[in-house]
């Protein structure tokens, strides 16, 4: 496994590696993810919906120690103390329902795609605007693998109509969010995962582009064969921003930003 930058250094004063929780743990991509953060030291949270035992293991067949925390979409809440653990959190986990347009398929995708997702961001941010005078952590990080599909035909609408949501909503938010927080959006290609089991890339070959990038910086992380995306997402997360910015406007000062209806679910 090639060494990749380390976008989150260690932190200073204790030298404790940075701890990476990472959602869709079990999928193709969460794995590889894991897999290169223990590359570089990290201590990892493997944040799943399912049940069964996940074991990673080295090149070497040497087992790679992960806590496995299990969640539930709709259930963010029960994170929040976890999450005060956490330096870099990446939301990953997805589901697609490719021709599927029926009212569960419509709930399910916007759940899991979108609404879950833009609801651990804002609990993240809560918990990290909370922690933030503790000078000791390194600044946190949200890397939000929104797809392609923000600007691309998927041949999937469910699945096209939550990513650009999760885009949308990421856009926006961003305009408050990214005060606190770095925020790295991951615009990825076709590669091959239970979700997409004709994608042409590897999905440990993207993780390890996904950890180059973020090493060299870049807030946009883009991976794919297609040429499109390089020009078109840049200019659509412009003009996204530039609406924003002028159409609406952040809470006014005092106002705990975004915990109101997370509240209000907590009751
Ligand atoms: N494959 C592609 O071509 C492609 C392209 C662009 C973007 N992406 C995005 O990359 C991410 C990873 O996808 P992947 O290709 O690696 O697919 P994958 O192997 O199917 O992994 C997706 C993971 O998401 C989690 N998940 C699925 N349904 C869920 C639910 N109802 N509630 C909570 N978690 C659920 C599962 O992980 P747990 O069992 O651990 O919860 C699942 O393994 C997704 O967000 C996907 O949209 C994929």
């Amino acid at each position: 496994m090639p060494d990749s930058p380390l976008p989150l250094p260690p932190t200073p004063a204790s030298n404790r590696p940075i701890t990476v929780a990472i959602t869709g743990a079990q999928g193709s991509l969460g794995q590889a993810l894991l897999r290169r953060w223990h590359g570089c030291g990290a201590t990892l949270i493997a944040l799943t919906s399912s049940s069964h035992p996940l074991t990673l293991k080295e090149a070497n067949g040497q087992p790679i120690p992960v806590r496995q925390v299990r969640w539930r979409v709709g259930e963010e809440a029960a994170l929040t103390g976890l999450l005060g653990e956490v330096d870099l959190l990446v939301l990953n986990h997805g589901v697609n329902v490719h021709g599927g347009r029926s009212a569960t398929d419509t709930a399910l995708s916007l759940e899991v795609n979108a609404l879950s997702g833009w609801r651990l961001l804002e609990r993240f941010a809560g918990v990290v605007d909370a922690r933030n005078q503790d000078s000791d952590r390194p600044r946190a990080e949200v890397w939000v693998n929104t797809s392609e599909a923000e600007i691309q035909p998927a041949f999937s609408p469910l699945y096209e109509l939550s990513k650009r949501l999760l885009g949308h909503l990421l856009s926006l938010r961003s305009l408050d969010l990214a005060r606190s927080l770095t925020i790295r959006r991951l615009v990825l290609g076709p590669f091959r995962s239970s979700l997409n089991p004709i994608g042409v890339m590897d999905a440990d070959w993207v993780a390890g582009e996904v950890m180059r990038q973020a090493g060299w910086g870049c807030r946009l992380i883009i991976v794919t064969p297609n040429p499109l995306t390089y020009v078109l997402m840049p200019l659509a997360l412009l003009g996204r921003w530039a609406y924003f910015q002028v159409a609406s406007r952040g809470a006014p000062p005092g106002d705990e930003e975004g915990t109101v209806p997370l509240r209000n679910r907590d009751r």
